[in-house]
């Protein structure tokens, strides 16, 4: 037995394209956004897919392709989105700290809207719009104080999170915007964390967030879009899974017989299934205390499990007659923090091919080059074929902006 990805065993894969590999299945990525536009028909919600989930241009391109939208934080993510040939109508622009620059490239190039997190934000926003002479349309990121009971790091709608306008200060904070001569109100919005696996949370916000919008509209503050961020968590280890349509019932039923248009915007639920890191066992170590399987790929590749302690499943991709062993998996990187999984029961030796399962989400998109090491190359597979999304980078790619001056 093999484990494949579609129809292409992941030994081919190694072989044709090396290792560490970001491996996707396009059918997974297009199930996955059927899955959101199916729970949600009866709304007919705008998908706007979270860019930093996973950013390469033929996962954005073929999200577009499907009628997606985008969620993006940076200048950067939107060239991207440009580049793959999204639509900047179909695309809005989150973050707490988006620069004059990026304020400008993103009136340009037309995105739906701001999600604005502050009040010195709207008022940059208006500067910028008024000296390039455009009307800018924003939303209010309003932070509606859930917890989202997911880990801290991502956990983002605490009163003492950094993001969005406290929920008590919204209403003045529209009254300001709506002050301001070069901006338009269109829309509300909300994120309350990632990695959600109970719905109560995400329920709660969309209750709270509609409290508000009632409110603004007997002020004459009249509304085109609510947006209640991003999607849902996904599978990893032993968490219950949570149930899409019954979300999509929920927020259907809250948002029965309003005009208002409904925008999402997953990340991890579109992309994380679809992905697995591919990797090659270098050596099998015995130590005093316990045994370490050394792979080619490291925490740069994958970071999850260094910084929030994340757990991603991992499988040999060969069945071998071995006797399984217990094992923290572990890269070529000098930290003890750089492991992909601990004490992992594995049936492998030096040569093997592992998968990091779940890898599509937040993997490749936070890669580094720590410890000079090249940033792995990606694969998308359709059916039996598989195309290089991204090459794998080199050495003189990296220095490349560096001069070595005395
Ligand atoms: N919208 C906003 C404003 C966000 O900040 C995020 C994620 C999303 C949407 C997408 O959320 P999702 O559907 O993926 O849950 N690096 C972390 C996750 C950070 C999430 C940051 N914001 C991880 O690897 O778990």
């Amino acid at each position: 037995m093999t484990l494949h990805c579609e129809q292409i065993p992941y030994s081919r894969l190694a072989e044709e394209f090396g290792t560490p590999l970001y491996v996707y299945s396009q059918a997974a990525l297009t199930n996955a956004f059927g899955a959101y536009t199916e729970a949600f028909s009866a709304l007919e919600p705008l998908v706007c897919y979270a860019v930093k989930a996973n950013g390469n241009l033929s996962i954005l391109k073929h999200f577009a392709s499907l009628g997606s939208g985008f969620d993006i934080v940076s200048g950067g993510e939107l060239a991207r989105v440009l580049a793959a040939g999204g639509d900047a109508g179909k695309t809005i622009f989150s973050g707490v700290g988006k620069s004059e620059a990026e304020i400008e490239f993103a009136l340009n190039a037309g995105v739906l809207c701001f999600n604005v997190e502050s009040l010195p934000e709207l008022d940059r926003i208006q500067a910028v719009a008024g000296r390039i002479g455009k009307t800018a349309p924003v939303s209010l990121r309003i932070n509606p104080d859930v917890d989202a009971k997911t880990h801290p790091y991502i956990s983002t709608g605490l009163k003492a999170n950094k993001f969005g306008i406290a929920y008590t200060d919204a209403l003045a904070a529209y009254r300001y915007a709506a002050g301001l001569s070069r901006l338009k109100i269109v829309g509300i919005d909300c994120h309350i964390g990632s990695q959600l696996t109970d719905l109560s949370p995400l329920t709660e916000a969309c209750e709270r967030i509609l409290l508000l919008v009632d409110r603004l509209a007997e002020e004459g503050i009249g509304l085109e879009h609510i947006d209640l961020g991003g999607g849902i968590g996904i599978v990893y280890h032993n968490e219950s899974a949570p149930d899409l349509n019954a979300y999509a019932r929920s927020v259907a039923r809250m948002m029965a017989g309003r005009g208002q248009k409904l925008v999402l915007e997953p990340g991890r639920s579109l992309v994380g299934n679809a992905g697995t890191l591919l990797t090659r066992v270098e050596f099998v170590k015995q130590g005093e205390e316990k045994n370490f399987v050394i792979v080619d790929a490291a925490m740069n590749d994958l970071m999850r499990p260094a910084l929030y302690n994340a757990y991603h499943r991992i499988e040999a991709v060969e069945l071998r007659n071995i006797k399984p062993f217990t094992a923290d998996v572990v890269g070529p990187v000098c930290e003890t923090g750089d492991f992909l999984g601990q004490q992992r029961e594995l049936a492998c030796e030096a040569g093997d091919l592992l998968v990091v399962a779940n890898a599509g989400a937040y993997g490749s998109s936070m890669a580094s080059n720590y410890n000079t090491r090249n940033r792995a190359a990606e694969v998308l597979v359709n059916g039996g074929e598989a195309r290089l999304i991204r090459r794998r980078e080199t050495w003189e790619q990296q220095m490349a902006n560096e001069t070595a001056c005395l």
